[in-house]
Parts: C-alpha cells; sequence; structure tokens
C-alpha cells in the first residue's frame, strides 16, 4: 500500500504539554498544575443563555461569520476596551475558539515561502500552524533578562526580505510577559517599516495585573495590518464552548471567512447566544475571576522565590515561568523527577520552544488550596536536591 500520509504532517510534533497529563490521568494522589484550562465553571447567567438557546430550538446554523448579534457586541467591547472601531459586518468573525483564529489568519496571508516570526518560548499552535500553512516559521528567542519581552534588537534581527506576518503572543502563555503600549510602539514602527503584517493573540487580555492591558491594533497605522485574535476560553472559563473571533481588515477577513466557512461552516450556534451574554453581563464575573488569580499569583512568586526557584514576575495571563538553572537538569529531567517522585505534574518550559530550556510552566488555574499542596511538594523536592548540591 502507498503511504497515506502528507509529508508535511508526518513531520511534525504532537503537543508537548500532553506527554505528561496521561502519566497524571492513571496516578493516585497527583496534582496538576499543568493545564491552561479556568478551573472556575462557566458563570451561571451565561450558561443558562446557552441552555435557553437550546431550549428555544435555536439549534440552526448562523451565518458563516457568525451572530449578527455577537458580532455587534464583539465591536462594542473592542471599542469599549480598546478604544478600536470595527464594522461588525466586514472586519469581524467568530470562529471555533481562538485557535481557529489563528489558524485560519495565518492560511489566508501566507504563501509558500513567506516567513513568519514566531516569539518564543509561546503557545505551541503557532509553529506547526505555520508550517501547515505553507509558511517558514522564524524564531526569536525572548530572554528572562528582558522580561521575556520581544526588543527591538530581536525583531530587526529576524526580519529578511521574505517576512510577511508577526505573530505577537502577549500576555504570554507561557512566561505570563506582557507588552505595555509604549513597547508595542517601538515594534509598531519596525513593522510598519517593514510592510508586515500582525496576528496578536490577545486570549489573555483580560488577564492583566498591573494596569491594563494594550493591543498594538491601537497603534496608528496598524488596525489596518493587524489581526486581533480573542475569545471567551480564558476570561468566561469557557473552554469547552469553543468560541474566539478575529477582528480585521476586510480585506483579509473575507479571505478567511472563506476558509472558515468551507471547513467549519460556522462556531456553535448556542455558544453563540450564551457569549452575548458574557460580553453584555459578564465583567463583575470577570473581575472576580482575576481578582482570584491575582491572589494565586502572588502567593506562587513569593514562594518560588524564597525556596529558591527564580521566578520573573508575569504581569499577565495565568502561569509563572520560575528557572531551575541552578539545578542543573534540563526541564525535562525536573519535570519527571518531579512528577516520580512527589506526584505533581508541571509542564517543562521545553514544551514552548527550546529558549523554554531551563524553566518551567506553573499553570495557576487550580484554586489556593491545591497550589499550596503541590508548593509544599515541590518544596520537598528542592530541598532534597539542595541537600545534594
Ligand atoms: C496563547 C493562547 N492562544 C490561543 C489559545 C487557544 O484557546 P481557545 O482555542 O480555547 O480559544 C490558547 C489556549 O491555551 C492560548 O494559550
Amino acid at each position: 500500500m502507498r503511504n497515506p500520509l502528507s509529508k508535511t504532517i508526518t513531520q511534525i510534533e504532537p503537543s508537548g504539554i500532553r506527554k505528561f497529563f496521561d502519566i497524571v490521568a492513571e496516578m493516585k494522589d497527583a496534582i496538576s498544575l499543568g493545564v491552561g484550562e479556568p478551573d472556575f465553571d462557566t458563570p451561571w447567567h451565561i450558561r443558562e443563555e446557552g441552555i435557553y438557546a437550546l431550549e428555544k430550538g435555536r439549534t440552526f446554523y448562523t451565518s458563516n461569520a457568525g451572530l449578527m448579534e455577537l458580532r455587534v457586541e464583539i465591536c462594542n467591547y473592542l471599542d469599549r476596551k480598546l478604544g478600536l472601531k470595527y464594522s461588525p459586518k466586514e472586519e469581524i468573525m467568530v470562529t471555533v475558539g481562538g485557535s481557529e483564529a489563528i489558524d485560519v489568519a495565518l492560511r489566508a496571508m501566507l504563501d509558500p515561502g513567506d516567513e513568519v516570526i514566531i516569539p518564543q518560548p509561546s503557545y505551541v499552535s503557532y509553529l506547526p500552524c505555520t508550517k501547515l500553512a505553507g509558511g517558514t516559521p522564524v524564531i526569536v528567542e525572548l530572554k528572562a533578562e528582558d522580561k521575556f519581552k520581544l526588543t527591538e534588537e530581536a525583531l530587526k534581527a529576524a526580519i529578511t526580505p521574505k517576512t510577511k506576518v508577526l505573530i505577537l503572543p502577549f500576555p504570554n502563555n507561557p512566561t505570563g510577559a506582557i507588552m505595555n503600549y509604549k513597547e508595542l510602539e517601538k515594534i509598531a514602527k519596525i513593522v510598519i517599516d517593514n510592510d508586515i503584517y500582525v496576528i496578536s493573540d490577545e486570549i489573555y487580555s483580560e488577564l492583566t495585573y498591573n494596569g491594563i492591558h494594550a493591543s498594538i491594533a491601537q497603534i496608528d497605522g496598524m488596525k489596518e495590518r493587524t489581526i486581533v485574535i480573542n475569545g471567551f476560553s480564558k476570561a468566561y472559563a469557557m473552554t469547552g464552548w469553543r468560541l474566539g473571533y478575529a477582528a480585521g481588515p476586510h480585506i483579509i477577513m473575507e479571505q478567511m471567512i472563506k476558509i472558515h466557512q468551507y471547513a467549519i461552516m460556522c462556531a456553535p450556534t448556542n455558544s453563540q447566544f450564551a457569549a452575548v451574554d458574557a460580553l453584555k453581563n459578564g465583567d463583575e464575573d470577570v473581575a472576580r475571576m482575576v481578582e482570584a488569580y491575582n491572589q494565586r499569583r502572588r502567593y506562587l512568586i513569593h514562594t518560588f522565590n524564597r525556596i529558591g526557584m527564580e521566578c520573573f514576575e508575569p504581569e499577565g495571563a495565568f502561569y509563572v515561568f520560575p528557572s531551575i538553572r541552578r539545578f542543573g537538569m534540563t526541564s525535562d529531567e525536573f519535570a519527571t523527577r518531579l512528577l516520580m517522585e512527589e506526584k505533581v505534574a508541571i509542564v517543562p518550559g521545553t514544551a514552548f520552544g527550546n529558549c523554554g530550556e531551563g524553566f518551567l510552566r506553573v499553570s495557576y488555574a487550580y484554586s489556593l488550596d491545591n497550589l499550596k499542596i503541590a508548593l509544599g511538594r515541590i518544596e520537598a523536592f528542592v530541598n532534597r536536591l539542595d541537600i545534594k548540591l
């Protein structure tokens, strides 16, 4: 029989995040701090809207771009939060999570050989989706000494005549780094000078702890060359509803909608009705969850630094990224031993790019009680290592 598989797909590695969690599932008393999924339930009034949509028989396809009522609310939200004005008819597309929006944006913009600058460590889908879209990933390594922000020097060094797209992954998974308006202005200047487009993944925009979230699309000359990606999974604890969106210039959105139309048709209808309610009435719930995340964030930064796992202060998302360099082990060795000896699962930094070596991603989308037990076990592990050092 001939090989049924495409060379492109067989050369792509599966996500490194899942590896440990198959082991954890079988291990009694194991604690996982590994998954990037809110521990909160979707707020009840949002769930009710989803249920009500089903009860009312709202089980039809929506328009490919999404319910107009939802697109209008997305525009209101982007205006209210960022002062960005989009046309609900021409510049918004509702997708199956931010994940689909990232994939479709890349597929709509890339021709074979076009280069996509991907700052790492960062979310696992950018690189494979770039390859699947025929593009060539160009990795920029973010550094702890730059607080894992993208610097002008690093960006300039990565640009070639083939650069078409820059992915801006802030607030960042896995480091928790953010970029403020002033820092984004410097990046925007380089982007405009070199005629590059930006995919700005702002899925964690609501989870920003010191100050307010800024989008590169707010800067003069950038809205027309930026696709803003966002969604409901993280801010509203709606991962399983599978709902996100892209906002961007019509010339790109109309092509993105074609891909979505043929591959997906439309995002889940009852999720779209629920999302209208999330945007209209969800602010207080978001504030409540952000407050809880912030408390956990402060606890983790303090504790990791106290036990000698140096931890830079993450200002967004729900991850901390402590260093394990002083133990002379790889991230994978540390994570594997921690799981086997103390039954705590965390993700090696290398799951987010090679430059994640020497770090671990710890998610605080877990209750404070759970975090305290896990940190007690990590401290015991580190104390044993310290005796041997
Ligand atoms: C940075 C980032 N972008 C996008 C996503 C995709 O989220 P969803 O498809 O649930 O909207 C995730 C999920 O973990 C993420 O961490």
